[in-house]
């Protein structure tokens, strides 16, 4: 694919995000000769700084350059840092961006980049209408010489409802196929090649329904702790953190139907089918049952002293924001009628490990009487991270006298594949975004269709008679009740142990 001329503006220049994701992915870029020949990057914020402060913090002396810059030529790393310029915003983002105008004016004419723009926010949700406003009342969204697109961060949206509002605002300046909604989950290798097991194979399809999977369960669990985003964390909870967004888009990958063919609109379609086909909770029984929050609790984790969630800074001590949340949920469609999905994802696990995990049924006649159960049940084990691979696991004859049935693996880990860079997330969709390739970008209904699923979960969360937010040690898998989610002689798989 080509990438044409074309500028980067960043809103938010001075915040985190920029200094830990943006820069490095872009410097990846720059190492990998991914950029147009013509290309600079537009820092936007209300700090005052001149283009060389600006490049002193993100390139300079950023600790998230360290790596890369250490042993790096320096005329190379000038180059990029060159590439790189500051315009404060002053005191507001809500305010007269005709002096942004000009500045970019004089760097497309200095640079030749011409007027394809990208705008990536970078800022807190409640500024992208302002911001999207105020392109517009500068002409800087019309895209008569050249293309516009815009990049938003997530949260996009704290509910259904305000989701609406933020695509709503959104339209009136932007249309849709130049809206880029990041979810740094599709820019990961191993959930895009959901995809291709799925479809470039002959052998995972033909079973890949309720004729054959018994369940799906979805792994997303992190080692750390809120670290220090207590006060948005709180406001916000592992359900919309990572539920909403990143859970329900692997969720999407692995319920959809074949596209009809490899593009954004095609396989987007699906994605949203998917979505809308799974069931909706909506009373308080059904709700009670299949969902369930936990928070953290202060513990020993491996000789350090942890603090309990309700400790931590930026935390209301009575909260009961959920740092681990386990939904159980069915699919209303012809592939998936009855099959149950276990999604569970949550902090202070004693992991990080992200992975879906298809479970066979066994054979409806078993002849073999003393394989175990859990020798019967042939699991696809998809790791997304870390180790991105994937595991086969199934019975083979134990050797010797009689049918004596023991569990076989076959392992296939992506590190085997290359040792060239692969690209992180972030590299990878701000390359397709520069490309005008929004495939692994959440559209506007996709987003709803997913906030229509969790809404109802956090409304009974927040308002239910028989709410509960159990507690659970820190570096442990989470409080007991989440294991009777799951029926029969069925468990968790917590990695590295089952
Ligand atoms: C972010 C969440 O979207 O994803 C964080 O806001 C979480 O709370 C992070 O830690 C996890 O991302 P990854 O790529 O490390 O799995």
């Amino acid at each position: 694919n080509k990438t044409e001329n074309q500028m980067l503006v960043i809103f938010g220049a001075s915040g985190d995000l920029t200094a830990r994701k943006l820069i490095p992915a872009i410097f990846n870029l720059y190492k990998g000769k991914h950029l147009p020949k013509n290309f600079v990057v537009l820092g936007i914020s209300r700090s005052n700084l001149s283009d060389e402060d600006f490049r002193q913090r993100v390139v300079y002396d950023s600790q998230y350059l360290k790596d890369e810059l250490n042993g790096a030529n320096d005329a190379f790393v000038k180059g990029f840092a060159d590439m790189l310029y500051y315009e404060d915003l002053g005191d507001n983002y809500d305010t007269d961006y005709s002096g942004l105008r000009a500045r970019i004016e004089k760097l497309s004419s200095a640079h030749g980049t011409g007027s394809n723009m990208i705008y990536y926010l970078s800022t807190p949700p409640n500024l992208y209408e302002i911001i999207a406003k105020n392109l517009s009342d500068q002409d800087l969204t019309r895209e008569e010489n050249g293309w516009k697109r815009i990049i938003v961060e997530k949260p996009f949206g704290y509910s259904l409802e305000t989701a609406k509002e933020l695509n709503d605002a959104l339209h009136k300046y932007f249309e849709e196929p130049q809206i880029y909604r990041i979810d740094h989950y599709l820019g990961k290798e191993t959930v895009q090649n959901l995809l291709v097991t799925r479809f470039a194979n002959s052998i995972f399809e033909p079973l890949w329904n309720r004729n054959y999977i018994h369940h799906v369960e979805i792994t997303n669990a992190e080692s750390v702790g809120v670290e220090k985003r207590g006060g948005y964390y709180d406001k916000s909870g592992a359900l919309r953190d990572m539920f909403q967004n990143h859970l329900l888009q692997i969720v999407s990958l692995v319920v959809m139907e074949p596209p009809i063919g490899p593009n954004a609109e095609e396989i987007r379609n699906e994605k949203v089918k998917a979505l809308k086909s799974i069931r909706i909770m909506r009373d308080e029984e059904t709700l009670y049952k299949n969902t369930i929050r936990g928070q953290y609790l202060a513990a020993d984790v491996n000789g350090e002293q942890v603090k309990g969630y309700r400790e931590e800074d930026g935390v209301d001590p009575e909260s009961t924001t959920e740092t681990y949340a386990a939904i159980k949920f069915f699919v209303d469609n012809w592939r998936w009628a009855d099959v149950p999905f276990y999604v569970r994802t949550a902090k202070r696990m004693p992991t990080k490990v992200t992975e879906v995990v298809i479970h066979f049924k066994t054979p409806h006649h078993q002849i073999f009487k003393d394989a175990g159960f859990a020798n019967k049940d042939n699991k696809l084990i998809i790791r997304v991270q870390p180790d991105e691979g994937m595991l086969m696991k199934f019975g083979v004859k134990v050797p010797g006298q009689g049918f004596k049935v023991e569990r076989a693996n076959l392992d296939f880990y992506y590190s085997s594949l290359t040792d060239t860079h692969v690209m992180t997330a972030y590299e990878r969709l701000l390359l397709d975004a520069m490309q005008g390739d929004a495939t692994l970008y959440a559209r506007a209904d996709e987003v709803e269709a997913a906030w229509e699923f969790v809404d109802p979960i956090l409304d009974y969360w927040a308002n239910g008679k028989e709410v509960r937010t159990y507690g659970y040690s820190a570096g442990m898998w989470g409080p007991q009740n989440a294991d009777d989610l799951i029926e029969g002689l069925y468990m968790w798989r917590n990695p590295g142990k089952n």
